[in-house]
């Protein structure tokens, strides 16, 4: 009889057999190839290390999730870290944990939080779904990044946070936000979610703020199909984001912890007011909290995949740069992306807004690359305030928001993601030179 490590060596070997020929199968066939704007991009370490877990049959967050997340946090140079079930669980857990009572200097319901209208929609809903006011002002032209002059002039007597992206992985300016939020004492919250390995100053995104936000859906920089982690320097944030995170529970200890009386020891040897002496800290509640956690298979491959995300951004940035020439010619036509000279991004994507006087329209240029099997997306919701959901608010608006107007109506995106090979660009721009040339 076989042993259960031959049994699964045979099944991890076949599932490499697998990949293998998909790969073999796998070709681009110009005209009949959808280029998408991003993808999973994996090997059978991957796919082995999934399968693996689900061999383990553990199934919920355990040993591989905490090896995630150590190597993550390693990565990133932060103290504290805490994966979860998506990137917008991440924002929500970190809005959360800033108006948990738990903290020194809780964030209280009305005050206000610094955010743009530019926005994907789980950036903006954590400070609604918190009763705070979200306060809007407009983003830059081109670097589709806050514009920090207008922070300032938003401060009110209720102003306690700045939450912002750095959109599609370009640095926001930090030196600004810094130093506005150190005059104000507020708090600065980055979400990174577009922009994991993107620096500012050689510091990496998300290592700035008090807490940052990443996503591992398939889109992104890396993945594990749907997850995302929040990260800290602060403990006490940190113990609030893990206990929203885990039903609002006071147990700090990692899920899967063996010991009986959990990692710390303690777990019948608290006494909370109003509850029985060494009530189980596991089912002592000291937020109101959530279930965002990921299942272990996923951090399965999030470990797989941090490995590979030196190479993943060296190709982004080579992708970003050929598809960026290419545009540069027709610079009359498009607003090209900008970033600071501080910063080193690692694109999500290439955002592009089409020029009032083009000579023609987003949509019939978005038509056109859709024509051609060249995927493109919007840049999020342009101007949230425009979206159903969002029409009757509490918010507040600070000047016009003309650019991320004329992001709604004229700007897009398209991939840059590391699955887009030689022959892909060649496609793409000849694609776009085709197009440019019949105007
Ligand atoms: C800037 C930004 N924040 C948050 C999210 C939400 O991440 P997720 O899709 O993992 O919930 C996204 C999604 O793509 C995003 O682009």
């Amino acid at each position: 009889m076989k042993t259960e490590s031959e049994i699964r060596k045979e099944i991890l070997d076949l599932v490499h057999e697998l990949y293998r020929i998909r790969e073999q199968n796998k070709k681009f066939i110009p005209g009949k190839t959808r280029i998408h704007y991003s993808g999973r991009v994996f090997d059978e370490k991957e796919m082995k290390a999934a399968v693996d877990s689900v061999l383990d049959f553990w199934l919920t967050l355990g040993k591989r999730g905490r090896e995630f997340i150590k190597d993550f946090t390693e990565y990133m140079g932060m103290k504290y870290g805490v994966v979860t079930n998506s990137g917008s669980s991440a924002n929500l857990l970190a809005l959360s944990a800033l108006c948990s009572k738990n903290i020194r200097k809780p964030l209280r319901m009305g005050d206000e939080v610094i955010t743009t209208a530019l926005t994907f929609p789980t950036t903006l809903n954590p400070i609604l779904q918190n009763g705070l006011t979200p306060v809007f002002v407009d983003v830059e032209e081109g670097t589709y990044n806050i514009d920090t002059e207008m922070i300032e002039r938003a401060i009110s007597q209720k102003t306690r946070a700045i939450f912002f992206a750095h959109t599609l992985g370009n640095p926001a300016d930090m030196d600004k936000i810094m130093d506005i939020a150190g005059k104000y004492n507020l708090y600065v919250i980055e979400d990174t979610c577009d922009a994991l390995d993107s620096r500012f100053k050689g510091k990496l995104c998300g290592t700035f703020g008090d807490m940052s936000t990443f996503s591992f859906y398939a889109a992104h920089h890396i993945t594990m199909g749907e997850g995302g982690a929040v990260l800290t320097n602060n403990y006490e944030l940190y113990k609030q984001v893990l206990s929203i995170r885990d039903w609002g529970r006071a147990c700090f200890c990692q899920t899967g912890e063996e010991n009986p009386s959990g990692a710390c020891g303690h777990r019948f040897d608290y006494k909370f007011e109003g509850l029985p002496e060494g009530y189980d800290h596991k089912y002592v509640y000291s937020n109101v909290g959530y279930n965002l956690k990921p299942l272990d298979i996923q951090c399965a491959m999030g470990i797989e995949q941090l490995k590979k995300l030196p190479s993943f951004t060296e190709r982004r940035k080579h992708n970003f740069n050929h598809l960026y020439n290419l545009f540069k010619k027709y610079e009359s036509k498009f607003i090209l992306p900008r970033w600071l000279k501080e910063a080193e991004p690692s694109w999500f994507a290439l955002p592009l807004t089409i020029r009032e006087d083009a000579g023609f329209t987003r949509k019939e240029f978005i038509a056109y690359l859709e024509s051609k099997l060249i995927e493109t997306r919007m840049l999020f919701a342009g101007n949230i305030l425009k979206h159903p959901a969002y029409k009757n608010i509490n918010c507040r608006i600070e000047g016009e928001l003309n650019n991320t107007n004329a992001i709604l109506e004229r700007a897009f995106f398209i991939g840059v993601y590391p699955g887009l090979t030689e022959e892909m660009l060649d496609y793409m721009s000849s694609a776009v030179d085709e197009f440019m040339n019949l105007r």
